[in-house]
């Protein structure tokens, strides 16, 4: 199978999701690792399986991986796996993690749900992980979202272990059960 990992990251947390996932993939089939804007939507149809992947910005996928998606033509050959980072808890990982999510990354998975479905594309499922916020990042988080003092003492001793090698290793395990259903 000739599989693609297909990535948008700017401050390297998808990146590392996506070195995972190509790592795996690597294992058993011709796989390729590439940043989102050096490639275009014809590309995906090269492979068998794209992995594609993106940093959730505005509570949905990069702009440019949502591109990649809408330039695709209807019931292309690939299949697909997607998967993002994000800088809210996950639903796992806290009380509040699941409100969060949905309020600030659930897009993503309606994204590429809904291109998919939209398109005819054979989506065999995503994964998602924290990632390190940035300064930036981190400063908008404190003011609008998490405000409470305990609360943000807890996120930001925890979110900048992310990913974790236990999110990696998730990656990893993702990775293996969408190639076990695509082959
Ligand atoms: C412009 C911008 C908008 C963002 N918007 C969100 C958001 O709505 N929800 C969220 O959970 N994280 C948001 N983030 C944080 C990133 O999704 C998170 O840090 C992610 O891990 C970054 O991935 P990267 O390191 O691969 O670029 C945003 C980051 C940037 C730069």
């Amino acid at each position: 199978m000739k599989v693609l990992v297909a990535y948008y990251s700017e401050t390297g947390n998808t990146e590392k999701i996506a070195k995972a996932i190509y790592e795996e993939a690597s294992r058993e089939h011709e796989a390729h690792l590439k940043r989102a804007k050096d490639i275009s939507s014809e590309t995906l149809n090269n492979y068998d399986l794209v992995f594609l992947g993106s940093a959730c910005h505005s509570s949905d996928l990069a702009a440019p991986v949502k591109k990649l998606l809408k330039g695709l033509p209807e019931s292309p050959k690939f299949k697909l796996a997607g998967f993002f980072t994000h800088s809210v808890w996950t639903p796992e990982q806290n009380e509040h993690g699941q409100a969060l999510f949905d309020k600030w990354a659930s897009k993503c998975i309606d994204s590429f749900e809904s291109i998919s479905k939209e398109k005819q594309i054979d989506f065999k499922g995503y994964y998602h992980c924290q990632g390190s916020p940035n300064l930036r990042i981190q400063v908008f988080i404190h003011c609008a979202i998490i405000r409470s003092h305990d609360e943000w003492k807890a996120y930001i001793q925890e979110a900048p272990k992310h990913p974790s090698q236990a999110d990696l290793e998730n990656a990893s395990d993702f990775a293996r059960k969408v190639m076990s259903i695509s082959n």
